[in-house]
């Protein structure tokens, strides 16, 4: 196993749509077991491919308080869809940035198990907002797509700030020292 490097917002690559997963051997088993890791140390509940730059449609989401009933969905289809909810949603994409996002507060997915058994589940709750949030990231869309476009630019201006500040620590210090 392995971690990998999440994308972060404005990265053009996390605009990429993803191609369903077609092949279910030891190839995506291993891209599983690195997303999953890559999800518990980040630590966050949900990670789509396309955030560690793999644009295949693969999910894993995690929501429950222990961190152990991972849901890996592969291929996923929403299928049903009830109600709506505004919830305050944040991203491993889009670090330190909350808002709240309108969606349905109830959906039923159909996606595939890691050997390719297709199987449908309700989702509610967090679930359901999770479920909706990483399925966007497969079309490439992110959270802050569903906000204004002002808001959206203060967040791309924030993150670019803080980016910069985080440069300039990880310069060795023989660097600095002109
Ligand atoms: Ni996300």
């Amino acid at each position: 196993m392995a971690l990998r490097t999440i994308l972060e917002f404005p990265d053009p690559r996390l605009r990429t749509r993803a191609q369903p997963v077609t092949r279910f051997g030891n190839e995506v088993r291993r891209l599983i077991d690195d997303m999953l890791e890559t999800l518990y140390h980040a630590p966050g509940i949900g990670l789509a491919a396309t955030q560690i730059d793999v644009h295949q449609r693969l999910i894993v989401i995690d929501v429950s308080e222990s961190h152990n009933e991972p849901l890996v969905l592969i291929n996923p289809e929403i299928v049903a869809r009830e109600g709506s909810t505004r919830t305050e949603e944040g991203c491993l994409s889009v670090p330190g940035i909350f808002d709240a996002v309108s969606r349905a507060a109830r959906v039923r997915v159909r996606a595939q198990e890691r050997d390719g058994t297709v199987f449908e589940r309700d989702c509610a709750d967090l679930l359901a907002v999770c479920v909706q949030h990483e399925m966007d990231h497969l079309e490439g869309r992110l959270f802050v797509d569903h906000l204004s476009s002002l808001k959206r630019e203060r967040i791309r201006k924030k993150l670019e700030k803080e980016r910069k500040i985080q440069s300039r620590r990880d310069v060795p210090a023989t660097r600095s020292a002109l």
